[in-house]
């Protein structure tokens, strides 16, 4: 593992540790706007993630969804998530993580999701291949749409005139069914462990995406936008999937695109 991976996996274990002893105390709750939710933990795991990763790295960006980072004229940039699936965290659901990915001029070239609940650590280095607790990853093999299981996500805004809410109902016909678990960076895991066969989102930041792209990848799937353009860190939408159902789920975005549904 590069001195990267290795602070990148101390430093989520250790934040990890902090969400999973917050997680059996009272929550106390405050919000963004309405019903995007943060937590006490959501502050406490980031604080901690930044003063770590400054003090490894003083010359890297950080860019943190609490607002905690900091610029820097690097070519580095951490993306952290310091709790992805707040609002499960928040109702007590016990399914969330902290994640970490390291880009390089834009390209993802480090990852790491950890699941404190299940003691999951998912790691990924560019070439290097995806592991689940030292595990090499492989996603699925699945060649039929009719055959898959699929996951998505909303924002916090969601409304019935979202386009996804029609992608939802689509692909609830057309597959096995579809998975809303809470945590986008645990579903890109689970696209590269091959649990789900395809994951998309339509409204995504890059603290989101940076590590479980780079898991999917090093997994052997297939990362684009929704219109099959290439993965973009910085872009809205993403799609991932084992590659081979991938032109099979573009031809439905398609279509309900055609439809003028937006
Ligand atoms: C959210 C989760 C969720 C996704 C939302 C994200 P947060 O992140 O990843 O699965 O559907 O779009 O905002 O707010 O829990 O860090
Ligand atoms: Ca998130
Ligand atoms: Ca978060």
């Amino acid at each position: 593992m590069s001195d990267y991976l290795n602070a990148a996996v101390e430093i989520a274990r250790e934040s990890g540790a902090l969400l999973a002893k917050l997680f059996t105390q009272p929550m106390e709750i405050t919000y963004k706007r309405r019903s995007d939710l943060v937590t006490a933990a959501d502050r406490r795991s980031e604080a901690m993630i930044v003063e770590r990763l400054q003090r490894h790295f003083p010359e890297h960006g950080i860019v943190a969804e609490e607002g905690g980072g900091h610029s820097a004229p690097s070519e580095y940039c951490w993306y952290v998530d310091p709790l992805d699936g707040t609002t499960n965290f928040a109702h007590g659901f016990p399914v969330f993580c902290v994640t970490l990915g390291l880009a390089c001029r834009g390209e993802v070239i480090a990852g790491v999701v950890y699941d404190p609940t299940r003691d999951d650590l998912y790691t990924a280095e560019r070439g290097g291949g995806a592991y689940l607790n030292g595990r090499r990853l492989q996603v699925s093999r699945t060649e039929k749409l009719s055959e898959c299981l699929v996951a998505t996500g909303f924002p916090p805004f969601a409304t019935n005139h979202d386009l996804n809410i029609k992608f939802y109902f689509r692909f609830t016909e057309l597959s096995h069914g579809i998975r809303r678990c809470g945590s986008a960076a645990l579903d890109l895991c689970s696209v590269a462990a091959g649990r789900f066969d395809g994951f998309w989102e339509l409204k995504l930041n890059p603290w989101d995406k940076a590590a479980g792209s780079l898991l999917v990848t090093e997994a052997g799937g297939h990362m684009s936008d929704i219109q099959g353009q290439p993965f973009d860190l910085l872009g809205d939408d993403v799609f991932a999937s084992n590659g081979l159902i991938h032109d099979q789920m573009l031809e439905v975005f398609a279509e309900i695109m055609a439809q003028g549904a937006k």
